[in-house]
């Protein structure tokens, strides 16, 4: 079994790459299937949710090579499959193939997606839109299975759901007619995946609002694409730097956002610049806690920092809350921080967190992709030596994380155990 092991107190430094971000390419993946010809995507991250999607488009008969962070595929031969519950279960990615296959066969099946355990993550939005788009979706045992051209119409989404909003954006860029989508998320993914399909060819206004008018063309053309960097990864790096007292630079940060948790980790203990395609950070050596925080969609604080700022915050002067909105399921990771030493209790939505002077290494486990790198947040911080073990969970979203963090000067490398 494998498990990264990390030698907590050493104050980390230096200059980090950031990676691109994972949760704008995984629909951009997705959207390649409306490509007839080939896509480019440079600045991609070599994780596992990436390798899985791509594993999924495969069985279209797609093409690929990566390499390099260079993505390249070619749907010019694409045709559909039977969305294998085996391989569609494991990546909540998956679950955007819907909009994409529709859009390009008319006709869709997959099975229900995976992704983290971090709640019951239903898609009714996603099966709302998609048959406000004229589409007809059935349910067969685990999988479902669409049907019908997506005809353009006014969509009403009555949650910012970021997958919807997105599905319904694959399914609309070929549509017949015009479509208009009240209510669509705002992340800086969902607007990267409309520039991306723009430069393909698609006509899309209103990106980086609520509203959406997208109107259906005909097919999509090759297109090369620059990935932004992935601003929970460049989070997880400050985050780093917070519980350590450390000072890194972090490349590659063009047009990353850190609307939403910027300002809350400069309260809490964080002097930050963002240049043109950098980020000066130091940790300034002391932690504040924070009164009530609430997760909440763009640009509001996001759920995904949620972990990684309570690990930060378990080492406060002071008591902290937490409140999530978003996904229930996201403190699974508390009873592990307990168990190096945090003080930190559930109350149904709410965490409150104790801030305690230190944190002793222990052995951990990594249930989600999150909570995990917020425990390897934690074991950077501990005294003594701490094991994290469910690596798989973190390598959905995070490149070499040990070599990055390794390369700050921490000590922490992964190992098989016998
Ligand atoms: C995406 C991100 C994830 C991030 C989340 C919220 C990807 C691959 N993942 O997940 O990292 O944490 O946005 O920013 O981009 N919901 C429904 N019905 C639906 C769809 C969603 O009730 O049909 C609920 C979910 O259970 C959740 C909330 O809406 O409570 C937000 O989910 P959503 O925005 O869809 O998240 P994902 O797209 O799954």
């Amino acid at each position: 079994m494998t498990y990264i092991r990390i030698k907590g107190g050493k104050r980390i430094c230096g200059e980090v790459t950031l990676q691109g971000s994972k949760n704008a390419v995984l629909p951009m993946i997705a959207a390649s299937i409306l490509i007839r010809g080939v896509t480019v995507i440079e600045n991609c991250p070599d994780i596992t949710d990436v390798r899985e999607m791509l594993m999924q488009l495969q069985q279209t008969g797609a093409r690929y090579t990566f390499y390099d962070h260079v993505l390249v595929i070619d749907c010019s031969e694409v045709f559909l499959y039977d969305g294998e519950k085996k391989e569609a279960s494991k990546t909540r990615g998956s679950v955007l193939f819907l909009g994409a296959f529709l859009g390009r066969f008319s006709e869709a099946r997959i099975s229900y997606p995976g992704g983290c355990v971090i709640g019951s993550r239903p898609i009714d939005l996603h099966c709302e839109l998609l048959r406000s788009l004229g589409v007809t979706i059935s349910e067969q045992e685990d999988a479902l299975y669409a049907c019908g051209r997506p005809a353009g119409a006014e969509l009403f989404l009555r949650s910012p759901s970021v997958g919807a909003t997105e599905n319904a954006i694959l399914a609309a860029v070929c549509a017949k007619g015009r479509t208009v989508l009240h209510g669509a998320a705002t992340e800086p993914e969902v607007s990267e995946l409309c520039s991306f399909l723009v430069e393909a060819g698609a006509k899309i206004s209103g990106i980086g609002t609520n509203i959406l008018a997208i109107d259906g063309v005909e097919s999509l053309h090759e297109v090369c694409h620059l990935l932004t960097g992935d601003r929970i990864v460049a989070g997880t790096f400050l985050c780093a730097a917070m519980v350590t007292g450390g000072q890194i630079t972090i490349h590659g940060t063009k047009g990353v956002s850190l609307t939403g948790f910027d300002r809350t980790l400069r309260r809490v203990g964080l002097y930050c610049e963002q240049k043109e395609n950098c980020i000066l950070a130091t940790g300034i050596g002391k932690l504040f806690p924070v009164d009530l925080l609430v997760t909440a969609p763009y640009p509001g604080f996001p759920t995904d920092m949620q972990s990684l700022l309570m690990a930060v915050l378990a080492l406060a002067d002071g008591e902290s809350r937490l409140c999530e909105t978003v996904f229930e399921s996201r403190f699974k990771i508390v009873p592990e921080l307990n168990l190096m030493g945090a003080a930190i209790e559930v109350r149904d939505r709410m965490a409150v967190i104790h801030g305690v002077p230190v944190l002793t290494g222990a052995t951990v486990m990594a249930k989600e992709l999150r909570g995990g790198a917020a425990l390897l947040l934690a074991g950077l911080a501990a005294m003594g030596e701490t094991r994290v073990y469910g690596c798989e969970n973190i390598a959905r979203g995070y490149e070499a994380i040990c070599e990055r963090l390794c390369s700050l000067g921490a000590e922490i490398d992964q190992m098989e155990e016998a």
